[in-house]
């Protein structure tokens, strides 16, 4: 088992009473498994539209399964899927140093503002820093994900392969100095898709 798999079974999962907020759902954060894939591929239609295939980050996931025990979803306590949000492995340019691309990061939209997209990125930063990760880089609303330590001050000299727009191209460093000095573009090193008969 890879250092990373490891830390992944390790990792605990996340139970979750709400925030305080009107409807105040109890929900907990999982590893995914194949058998929530159809209900996440419709949260993720319902939250983001038919254009989510279209963004740039999709080129660096195509063909890819995510990064090793960095896929998680939120459930509510009648065992409904409420959010999902996946890591990727990349690299910093050809060559470069390894990192995570984060998303998508949706909310099933009926349960939006009680935390729930809050509590999986905490859970995913957290455990991808216990497996030893350095870098997150995702594209994103700013002031969204500024609140989890994300901004675009250290990504200037890399890219995404594809439009994108560059003030929502935000990175967080889980090692201090992990993006110093990283340049090029963005590259796809997940593992691909096995196409088993
Ligand atoms: C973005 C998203 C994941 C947030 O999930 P959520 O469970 O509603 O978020 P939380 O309850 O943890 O946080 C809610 C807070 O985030 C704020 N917020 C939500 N989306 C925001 C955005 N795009 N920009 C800035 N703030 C945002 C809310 O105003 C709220 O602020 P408050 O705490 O001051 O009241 C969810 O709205 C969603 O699925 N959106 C559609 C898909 C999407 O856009 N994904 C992200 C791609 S960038």
């Amino acid at each position: 088992m890879s250092q990373h798999a490891m830390k992944a079974a390790q990792s605990q999962d996340s139970v979750f009473s709400g925030f305080g907020k009107a409807f105040d759902p109890v929900f907990s954060i999982t590893q995914e498994t194949a058998a929530d894939i159809p209900a996440r591929e419709a949260l993720l239609d319902h939250a983001m539209g038919p254009k989510r295939r279209r963004k740039s980050s999709e080129k660096l996931r195509r063909g890819r399964v995510p990064a090793e025990g960095l896929a998680f979803i939120a459930r509510t306590a009648d065992g409904a899927l409420a959010g999902t949000v996946r890591l990727w492995d990349i690299r910093l340019g050809h060559g470069g140093a390894p990192a995570l691309l984060l998303g998508p990061l949706a909310v099933a939209p009926d349960l939006k503002g009680a935390g729930i997209g809050s509590a999986l990125m905490q859970h995913a930063v957290s455990e991808a820093a216990k497996m030893g990760h350095r870098a997150i880089l995702l594209v994103g609303d700013a002031p969204y994900y500024a609140r989890f330590g994300f901004s675009a001050a250290k990504t200037d000299r890399l890219a995404m392969p594809g439009p994108y727009e560059k003030d929502r191209f935000l990175a967080l460093e889980l090692v201090e100095g992990a993006l110093d000095g990283a340049k090029g573009v963005i590259q796809p090193a997940g593992r691909k898709v096995s196409i088993a008969a």
